[in-house]
């Protein structure tokens, strides 16, 4: 059995028996706020949610505490059975979850492929290494595999500087899914994306490995739905509903709520 066969055999082992994601009574203070509240959520491996909420819901808090970035003020956080409560983020990464942020953060004087090569070797090694990169063929063949993931090939020697802002953006889920996590978190992906570029970026979520999970956190209700086989719906700092995607297009408090939430910054 190869080393791949091995990690593949293991991590179905892991996803037969527990469940990606496990939150139970998250909240989250900042001083009297209380940006969230009472969150209980799972998630299944490899299913696909979405977050919907208005702005200030407390959703990308709710990232925040799953991936470490902050401590919940309470509750416990589960990943693949794993209390990973007060886990610092590393080790979250560690363990195979990544996630992007709601603003950019690449490497815009460098090329795609580098800024995925340098991802590639950060989540292989330690993280955050500025030092040009010195090229290692295997992951360098990581790297070569992502930029098609994102339908990015064509620009790969491109400097970051000179891509659209939907290609950064579709840059960044090549760089998330450096080595081969289990669970992502995007975080408004589809922001500021164009028509066409939010069709593409469909195209890529919806062409990930099966059993690659991932919670989307979106305020384009079409892109949620298409991408989503359930979906978490968050107002003031808790989870007010949740369903199918056709279930949720259809209620009426979801509507009312939902488009009278404020328009996406
Ligand atoms: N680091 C922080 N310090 C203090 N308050 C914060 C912090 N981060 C978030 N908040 C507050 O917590 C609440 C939830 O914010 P959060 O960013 O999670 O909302 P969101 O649902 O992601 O909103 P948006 O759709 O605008 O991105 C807001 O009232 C926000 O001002
Ligand atoms: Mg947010």
């Amino acid at each position: 059995m190869t080393m791949t066969e091995d990690r593949s055999a293991r991590r179905l082992q892991a996803t037969g028996t527990e469940n990606a994601l496990e939150l139970r009574g998250i909240s989250k203070l900042f001083g009297a706020l209380r940006a969230l509240e009472g969150i209980d959520l799972t998630v299944r491996p490899g299913e696909r949610r979405a977050v919907l909420g208005s702005n200030g819901a407390g959703k990308t808090t709710l990232f925040n505490c799953i991936t470490g970035d902050f401590l919940p003020t309470t509750g416990t956080i589960r990943f693949f059975g794993e209390d990973v409560t007060a886990f610092p983020a590393h080790e979250r990464i560690r363990r195979g979850l990544r996630r992007t942020y709601q603003i950019s953060l690449l490497f815009t004087g460098l090329s795609v492929i580098d800024n995925i090569y340098i991802a590639c070797r950060g989540v292989s090694r330690g993280r955050f290494s500025f030092i040009r990169p010195r090229r290692d063929d295997a992951l360098m063949a990581s790297a070569e595999t992502l930029v098609r993931v994102v339908h990015l090939e064509d620009l790969k020697d491109t400097l970051v500087s000179s891509l659209s802002y939907g290609q950064q953006r579709q840059l960044e889920i090549a760089m998330a899914l450096a080595g081969a996590p289990r669970f992502i978190l995007f975080d408004e992906p589809a922001a500021g994306l164009s028509p066409t570029e939010r069709s593409e970026l469909v195209e890529i979520l919806l062409g990930l490995p099966s059993h690659m999970g991932y919670i989307i956190i979106e305020h384009d209700m079409d892109v949620a739905l298409r991408v989503a086989d359930f979906v978490t719906m968050m107002h003031n700092g808790r989870i007010f509903k949740e369903g199918k995607p056709a279930e949720i297009e259809e209620d009426p408090e979801v509507q009312t709520l939902y488009l009278g939430g404020g328009d996406d910054a």
